[in-house]
């Protein structure tokens, strides 16, 4: 049995559109909630492993026309952990990984089983919105490790409609098994996306049917590395993404974007990446051919998405549907010397697409959950790690000065994993796994700022400036610079503080961290946390650190769990 799929760091591009409801500007309205108004539908489109900073989504047209060029995109979208069915877990639970310990994609820390056993089965997404009224459906890949024998023990809960892409086929592309409600698996004939666009198209006639509201999850594969058994090991193969036929000559010239930290001369990072010698021409060759089956797997999402609005539109439904469109995680290939894969806290694996309207706040994955339950009038729950997403034209002139928008925290447990058939193998012949790449990261995003910070299990720490260096190839962390008109050890004290809030941080101290180290209030942004005035404060907290590089959420292995709360007086003493 494979492990660890898909260990992707993410960044998500999310762009979301509400049929006629959008204004000129792109922002979206809100639809009312009076008693009248029915409760909204949500089409949820996610891939899998689609980057933004790649620009795979220039090569998609009519999801630019249907879905970008009406709806807002944000631009500064980030996952909380970059690995599919982690992150998948966090968008159904809107929680943060640390708090569903669902870390990896396979078993002991992650996969369906884990998912089971950590007991969100019971509590998550589609319960929540069926007891609000919903009727809710799904389509493609679940989560990792849902396969063929577990599929039944227990069946995923909160679904009226479900076909679900089973392992070990998920990512085959090709005669890969489906689990129609609660009948056998079957190994279906034909492409993988066309099929998962023929049964979104049968749930959307199915809840059409209905008088209720629906959700409509739809995941196809495409554009994550086609995978294998291999025998004898626990890792599968990864060879490049397959194209539907249709689409297999597409874009002959298209490579992989020469930015700044592509295959660079100096290397930059940290742990395993900094290591990493420079790739040769053969092999960056290949994955100029590995991201053209990229790009070309994505034509069969683009043809999705347009069946899937021209369905909507045919009932009549589009003005009262949200469709999102986004991925689970970024990509990487060639960026920092990478081979292709995902699973870093860098910008390619973490951040999101942009097309049409600009917003430049931070959102996250995490923000989801609470985004649905506020445009369907839920109550939003205690356990929420998020806040929803500013949508209306005001919510998001607000959000400019929203001390919950200035950061996104994300996290990482285990190993990364090569993708592609690049040449360098390990002794089984699978794919080259990297060790060490369990850490802490955060963005943290203000009018005047814009920074990285990273800790990782090897105690290596990272500090990048992305207003000066938005390729993240200066790690300033050993310099004596100034930084934002301080001294670069007081800004660092500020941030060790921020993330050791944030690393295990549960509901609203997530989205106002601040007030935790700050419970009076005064200060809710890093700019104010700057006053020298609080530099003794700052200089006092524990310093963050791993003892080990451990791969589940260990926290006997991750250093000081709490800090110092700043107190009437100038004093300071435990949060608790
Ligand atoms: C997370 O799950 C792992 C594996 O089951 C377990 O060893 C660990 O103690 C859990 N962590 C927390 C914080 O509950
Ligand atoms: C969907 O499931 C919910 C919860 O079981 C149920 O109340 C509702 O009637 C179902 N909808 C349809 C159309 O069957
Ligand atoms: C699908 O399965 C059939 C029957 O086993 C086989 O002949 C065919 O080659 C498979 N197709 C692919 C693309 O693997
Ligand atoms: C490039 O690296 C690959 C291994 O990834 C190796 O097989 C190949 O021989 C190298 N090519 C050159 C020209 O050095
Ligand atoms: C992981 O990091 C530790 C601490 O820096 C180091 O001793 C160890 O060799 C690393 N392991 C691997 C597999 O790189």
């Amino acid at each position: 049995m494979p492990r660890l799929i898909s260990a992707a760091l993410l960044a998500i591009g999310l762009t979301l559109v509400n049929g006629s409801a959008s204004n000129s500007h792109g922002a979206i309205k809100k639809p009312g909630h009076s008693a009248e108004t029915r409760q909204p539908n949500f089409v949820f489109i996610m891939t899998d492993d689609q980057d933004l900073h790649l620009h795979s989504l220039d090569y998609m047209p009519k999801l630019q026309r249907h879905i970008g060029d009406e709806g807002t995109v944000f631009e500064r979208h980030f996952c909380t952990i970059a690995v599919c069915c982690p992150s998948r877990v966090s968008l159904m639970t809107g929680k943060l990984a640390h708090n569903t310990n669902v870390t990896d994609v396979y078993p002991p820390y992650g996969g369906y089983p884990k998912f089971i056993a950590e007991g969100h089965n019971d509590n998550y997404l589609p319960i929540w919105l069926q007891d609000a009224g919903y009727n809710t459906y799904y389509t493609g890949k679940f989560l990792n490790a849902h396969s063929t024998s577990n599929y039944n023990n227990p069946y995923p809960k909160g679904w009226n409609g479900t076909n679900f892409l089973l392992d070990p086929s998920t990512y085959s592309y090709w005669n890969s098994t489906f689990q129609h409600n609660h009948d056998k698996p079957v190994v279906s004939d034909g492409y993988s996306t066309d099929l998962i666009s023929r049964h979104a198209l049968d749930f959307i006639e199915e809840a059409h049917a209905s008088d209720r509201p629906f959700f409509l999850g739809i995941t196809p594969i495409a554009p994550h590395a086609k995978t294998a058994e291999v025998e004898g090991s626990s890792i599968p193969a990864f060879t490049d993404p397959v194209p539907a036929p249709r689409h297999a000559n597409k874009f002959p010239n298209a490579r992989i974007p020469r930015g700044g930290n592509f295959n660079p001369d100096t290397q930059s990072g940290a742990s395993w990446i900094l290591n990493l010698p420079q790739l040769n021409a053969s092999e960056v060759t290949y994955m100029d051919g590995y991201y053209r089956h990229r790009i070309q797997s994505l034509q069969a999402v683009d043809d999705l998405v347009e069946s899937v609005v021209k369905k909507l539109e045919d009932y009549g439904l589009l003005d009262n549907t949200y469709i999102f469109y986004t991925s689970d995680n970024g990509y990487h290939a060639g960026q920092h010397r990478m081979v292709p894969g995902k699973g870093c806290p860098y910008e390619e694996d973490i951040n999101i697409p942009m097309i049409g309207r600009k917003v430049d706040f931070v959102t996250s994955h995490t923000d989801i959950a609470a985004t649905l339950f506020d445009l369907a009038g839920i109550p939003l729950r205690e356990d929420f790690d998020g806040t929803p997403m500013p949508l209306t034209a005001s919510e998001m002139r607000g959000a400019k000065s929203d001390p919950r928008r200035e950061h996104v925290s994300v996290e990482y447990w285990g190993t990364n994993l090569q993708e592609g058939d690049i040449g360098r193998v390990s002794p089984t012949g699978a794919g080259v796994v990297y060790y060490n790449n369990t850490y802490k990261a955060m963005r943290v995003i203000g009018d005047s700022y814009n920074l990285f910070y990273s800790v990782w299990c090897t105690d290596e720490h990272e500090l990048y400036d992305l207003t000066n260096d938005p390729y993240q190839m200066r790690n300033l962390i050993n310099t004596k610079k100034t930084l934002l008109g301080r001294d670069i050890k007081k800004v660092i004290s500020r941030l060790d503080a921020l993330l050791l809030v944030l690393k295990s941080c549960k509901g609203s101290d997530c989205t106002l961290p601040w007030q935790v180290l700050h419970p009076n209030k005064k200060v809710t942004s890093l700019s104010e946390a700057l006053s020298s005035k609080y530099d003794k404060f700052y200089a006092a907290q524990p310093d963050i650190s791993f003892s080990a590089c451990e791969l589940g959420y260990l926290p006997g292995s991750e250093g000081p769990q709490e800090g110092y709360a700043y107190r009437r007086g100038g004093d300071w003493s435990y949060w608790a």
